[in-house]
């Protein structure tokens, strides 16, 4: 299979509600496979770090997901493909056994990939008899398996790239893919008056408002002084101001953390970034190109983010600050992940979903940031105003950008 024959990694269809819950399953399941088939099966295999997973892995963990969580409960008389996948394919749920290293997972040349498509079939046609069948004692499940494979898909996307930016004949993932709208460059603050304020979202199951993981509820009330927020994100051009001003040798403007991390890691620009005679390139699922100062900057951390708005006079926006902002927003989302400064916590009242798949989001909430809006690389329809997205603070392998903050 050839990549510059391959479909485009970017098509996906939205996950729209409207939809039958069997048509949605056949597309969600359908877009991770389209991910895949523009890809080699040594592609396929690359695990180029630990916190990345190989396209194989992703693509029969989500399939574990399905069968562990939603068939062998419920699909009387359903047989498990393989046994040992239970093992290979559980990502971090301790409550359901023991699960392969992570840092490993590149190590799996065997099941093949051929093998696993195989078994996303197997589960697909079993899920398919369930919902026929009766899907509604577990309706539920099989939506948060949706919108759990739809997270892989962006995983999916962060990892190839992360994967080929390695290869020194730096080849393109994805020939066809189309760079984010830019960021038009005269900036505007909006103003927000001080004020009780919900954030948050209703619970799904009492409120009927459409899905939501569960670290997105209960909703609340939150209160916040006076603010002002950036109306579009950061573009490479300041960025690339910051860095001739030494925004990268200067550690009054870092965190200690960020400072300790910068130099350690090397780093004097975003992921992906490479000075070459003069001029700056970036990365991208095309291939290397050079940097318009009017695009987004992305692949920073929260560290670099930080030191950027300490910088420009301004700061990151909490993520109350950024949902109760979002509506007036010109590029909430679409294009990157915007950080935020709050720690990724738990709301007031937050239950996690009892059984193991409470593992889902709940037992993160430390040493994490959120991020908000979503990226290129999420599918369509998946992003909301409410949605939580959290890494930790060094991590900028995804597609994370900058929107400034200050008090009004
Ligand atoms: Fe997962």
């Amino acid at each position: 299979m050839r990549l510059d024959r391959a479909p485009s990694l970017s098509a996906a269809p939205a996950l729209v509600p409207g939809l039958s819950l069997q048509t949605r399953y056949s597309q969600v399941r359908a877009a991770s496979e389209a991910i895949s088939a523009a890809l080699s099966d040594e592609d396929c295999q690359l695990q180029s770090m630990p916190d990345a997973s190989p396209i194989k892995w992703h693509l029969a963990h989500t399939s574990w997901f399905f069968e562990t969580f939603v068939l062998v409960p419920n699909l009387p008389g359903y047989a498990c493909f393989d046994p040992a996948f239970a093992v290979l394919f559980n990502s971090y749920y301790v409550g359901v056994g023991d699960r392969h290293p992570r840092p490993e997972r590149g190590m799996l040349s065997r099941p093949s990939r051929s093998e696993i498509i195989a078994y996303r079939h197997h589960v697909d046609a079993a899920t398919a008899q369930l919902i026929a069948a009766d899907a509604s004692a577990c309706r539920e499940l099989i939506e948060l398996g949706l919108h759990h494979e739809q997270q892989h898909q962006e995983l999916m996307r962060m990892d190839i790239l992360h994967a080929f930016s390695r290869n020194p004949t730096a080849p393109a993932c994805d020939p066809a893919w189309q760079a984010p709208p830019r960021v038009a460059p005269d900036r505007r603050w909006h103003t927000v008056a001080a004020g009780l304020y919900r954030i948050g979202h209703d619970n799904p199951e009492q409120a009927g408002e459409g899905f939501a993981f569960d670290n997105e509820t209960p909703a609340h009330r939150i209160w916040l002084e006076d603010y002002r927020i950036a109306d579009r994100l950061v573009n490479a051009g300041a960025y690339q101001d910051f860095i001739a001003d030494g925004g990268y040798s200067r550690p009054e403007l870092w965190l200690s953390d960020g400072w300790a991390t910068a130099i350690s890691e090397g780093w004097n620009a975003p992921l992906y970034w490479q000075r070459g005679d003069g001029a700056w390139t970036i990365f991208s699922p095309a291939g290397p190109r050079p940097i318009d100062p009017d695009e987004a900057v992305m692949h920073v951390s929260y560290y670099e983010a930080d030191a950027f708005a300490r910088w420009a006079g301004a700061r990151l926006p909490t993520e109350a600050e950024w949902e109760v902002a979002a509506p007036r927003f010109a590029q909430g989302f679409g294009v990157g992940w915007q950080w935020t400064h709050s720690a990724y916590n738990a709301y007031p009242g937050f239950r996690p979903a009892t059984g193991a798949v409470g593992e889902y989001n709940g037992k993160f909430m430390i040493n994490q940031l959120v991020l908000r809006g979503s990226s290129w690389a999420t599918p369509p329809g998946h992003a909301r105003a409410t949605y939580r997205n959290f890494f930790p603070p060094a991590a900028r392998w995804m597609m994370s950008a900058i929107r400034l903050a200050d008090q009004a």
